[in-house]
């Protein structure tokens, strides 16, 4: 049976369900979930990722790792994490670029943060060379004994999120449930109402949140207070709290409705960073302001860079522009994006000291 036939039948036991278990059900359902059984990144397949699109992405921010490491005071010892590692494509260059510093990679463990079959296996064919990683399923699952420097490019807008619609009197929770001919559909006639919302909204608004980007920032909050070191996100999201429906399914490269092949296409909705941040400080870690990906990359130096792998291939000099422009382009991941991260006490994450 289909995923959408599953679903249609669990519907029609229990009723309509969250927004959230849906999306946890379309990714990682193990017979038929997209990251569980047919994860498909690149050019060819059905979204393209930062590291993807240049090798600069990883590489600065293997420097930028360096650097945190040279600021704990070089601990002998810390656990070098990545979260979604996709392809492995990220943590590559990132170790490449920590060749300036030998030690760093002699302290590394390097720990990679998946619930995928398929992309753990391709994570350690791109690894192969370079590192011995270790697996985790989830943040808590890392061992509690080290600093931790840890990585996470378009993981947060995987994690399942909630909604619900303002009615101009109340908030009701979206839930996906049948039509009268079988079809999956959006209703909000059945749900609790969310608590902290507003109720200022223009009528029909959707407001969103996530208790697994929360339990992310609370968890990955305690462990930095406690052991100290630093985390880095990067995502698509909004840098200031807001409305809007962001739940979105992208196929080859295309948007399609949520709905419309569940388990076939990637699910993300935007990251409420102020949200996610907020859940961080509660145990205590710092955090840093929200910056575009723009202003992030510029602050570390990708146009230096850029210029350096110009001179060494110039015949690659117009390839290289392009993906210079996607990475910090307004109209391309320069603006949507953003960079937040969060750290224990005496650090200073580089890329977030200068004005935009
Ligand atoms: C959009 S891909 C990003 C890949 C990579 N970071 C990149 O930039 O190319 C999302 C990654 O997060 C992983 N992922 C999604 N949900 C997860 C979860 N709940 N726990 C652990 N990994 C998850 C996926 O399997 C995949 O590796």
């Amino acid at each position: 049976m289909s995923l959408r036939d599953r679903l249609a039948a669990l519907i029609a036991r229990e009723g309509p369900i969250p927004v959230s278990r849906y999306m946890a059900l379309c990714l990682h359902d193990p017979a038929d979930g997209y990251y569980a059984t047919r994860p498909s990144l690149g050019e060819g397949g059905d979204f393209i990722t930062a590291p993807m699109v240049s090798q600069i992405f990883g590489e600065l921010l293997g420097l930028w790792a360096v650097e945190i490491w040279s600021q704990m005071g070089r601990p002998a010892r810390f656990l070098l994490v990545e979260l979604g590692p996709g392809h492995g494509v990220m943590m590559t260059d990132v170790l490449r670029a920590g060749r300036v510093a030998p030690s760093f990679l002699e302290a590394c463990e390097l720990w990679l943060v998946e619930t995928s079959g398929p992309l753990r296996d391709r994570q350690a064919l791109a690894l192969n060379s370079l590192a011995t990683p270790r697996w985790a399923d989830s943040v808590a699952e890392l061992p509690g004994d080290a600093p931790i420097i840890l990585l996470a490019n378009e993981f947060l807008d995987c994690l399942s999120i909630d909604q619900a619609v303002w009615s101009g009197r109340d908030w009701h929770e979206r839930r996906v449930g049948l039509d009268g001919d079988g079809r999956l559909v959006f209703s909000t006639d059945g749900g609790r109402l969310h608590r902290d919302a507003p109720s200022d909204a223009p009528a029909g608004s959707v407001i969103e949140w996530s208790d697994a980007v929360g339990e992310i920032g609370r968890v990955v909050g305690d462990r930095l207070v406690r052991w100290g070191g630093a985390a880095l996100f990067i995502d698509y999201g909004r840098d200031t709290p807001g409305f809007g429906d962001t739940l979105q399914a992208i196929r080859e490269h295309r948007k399609e409705t949520p709905l419309q092949n569940p388990g076939r296409a990637d699910l993300t909705a935007h990251v409420d960073f102020p949200a996610f941040l907020r859940s961080a400080r509660l145990s205590t870690a710092m955090t840093t302001a929200v910056i575009t990906q723009r202003r992030f990359m510029n602050a570390l130096g990708v146009v230096t860079r850029a210029e350096a792998l110009v001179r060494a291939r110039p015949d690659r000099a117009d390839t290289i522009a392009r993906q210079l422009d996607r990475l910090v382009a307004p109209g391309q991941m320069g603006e949507l994006f953003k960079v937040a991260a969060i750290h224990g006490p005496g650090l200073s994450p580089p890329g977030f000291e200068t004005s935009p």
